[in-house]
């Protein structure tokens, strides 16, 4: 049966033309001319019981590849048939898509509670740059040459096109100095802002975090003021049971100076976990506002004196919120960011 040879090649001729002709809806016509019980292939099926055993194995083979090869391309055509024929009608029974709506990342948050109770204290927000030169972050505070928070280690440099160092403000206190320039005396203004520090991050360092500087000069400002504003502001805060405690330090640019501890929010000076029995978390700095520094920008001391202060933000939203990694601010992991409502 040496013409089944030449069978098998019309045939499968036939099939790639008829596959060409034929309009997809149209496969189940393919499937009958080719596939049917008397169709194309079972004829030549039955042609190989006229073939010696031998052409039988080779002409069997060949003719179930041709086989198998029509069933594919037919399947294909039949599904992709069924695709398009698919029901495409609108449900409106079906729930709609879920869509997220904004919120606003916690530390905003935090500094914009921040803001408004300062502002309800008749302060106003002044606004300062963050790359600055050594003289408002450093010189214009009273802070020596020698003073150890210039070093390369601890502020980040900037080497600008004109070959001169600036650097990133290590601080908000910087703004003191440009607002007294920009608006004299009496004063009253907040600052918040973004600092750098040349800091390893960890669970409380970040390189870059917030602080709110504050600053008040007027005629008859004492420490009492500032004692009574940073009470005011962290009850309001942190609620009415918040104390604040006044420790002595040292800054450059205030005499004399605290550090601002509050009742631990959450033993209410007890003593805890997250106060390290201490009863009291620290928040910031304060103090009265160093001579030096008014001299600089030419106020009459005579008649005027005030206090200032800088707080972290992140420490306060960490406290508010029971976060104990500060990393966690800056990672946006939408997990945690989609905790604050
Ligand atoms: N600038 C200080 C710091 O970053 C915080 C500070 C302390 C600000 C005392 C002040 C102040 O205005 O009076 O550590």
């Amino acid at each position: 049966m040496s013409n089944l040879e030449e069978h098998i090649r019309i045939a499968k001729q036939k099939f790639h033309q008829a596959l060409q002709d034929t309009a997809p809806e149209a496969w189940e016509t393919l499937k009958n001319t080719f596939l049917a019980r008397k169709g194309i292939i079972a004829e030549l099926f039955a042609m190989l019981a006229e073939c010696t055993p031998e052409e039988k194995r080779h002409y069997g083979k060949t003719l179930n590849e041709l086989k198998n090869e029509i069933t594919e391309q037919i399947e294909r055509l039949k599904s992709k048939v069924e695709f398009q024929l698919r029901p495409k009608r609108l449900d409106p029974t079906l729930p709609g898509k879920p869509y997220p709506y904004p919120r606003v990342h916690p530390l905003t948050q935090t500094l914009n509670r921040i803001v408004d109770t300062f502002a309800r204290m008749g302060f106003v927000v002044e606004e300062g740059p963050e790359l600055e030169t050594a003289y408002y972050n450093f010189d214009a505070l009273n802070t020596p040459i020698w003073h150890p928070a210039r070093e390369k280690s601890d502020t980040l440099y900037i080497l600008n096109s004109t070959s001169e160092y600036e650097l990133l403000r290590t601080e908000t206190s910087p703004v003191q100095i440009h607002a007294l320039e920009k608006r004299g005396v009496p004063i009253r203004i907040i600052s918040p802002g973004r600092v750098y520090r040349n800091d390893k991050p960890d669970a409380t360092h970040s390189p870059v975090f917030h602080q709110v500087e504050g600053l008040c000069v007027d005629e008859k400002i004492s420490m009492a003021d500032l004692k009574g504003t940073l009470l005011g502001f962290y009850r309001a805060m942190l609620g009415s049971r918040i104390e604040i405690r006044f420790r002595p330090h040292f800054f450059p640019f205030t005499e004399p100076s605290a550090e601002v501890d509050v009742t631990c929010p959450f033993c209410y000076g007890n003593g805890c976990r997250i106060c390290k029995q201490s009863g009291y978390i620290e928040m910031g700095g304060s103090g009265m506002v160093h001579p030096n520094v008014l001299k600089g920008v030419g106020v009459d001391m005579e008649k005027y004196s005030g206090f200032a202060f800088g707080l972290g933000v992140e420490r306060l939203a960490m406290l508010l919120h029971g976060v104990d990694d500060i990393r966690l601010f800056y990672e946006n992991d939408l997990r945690f960011l989609e905790q604050f409502a």
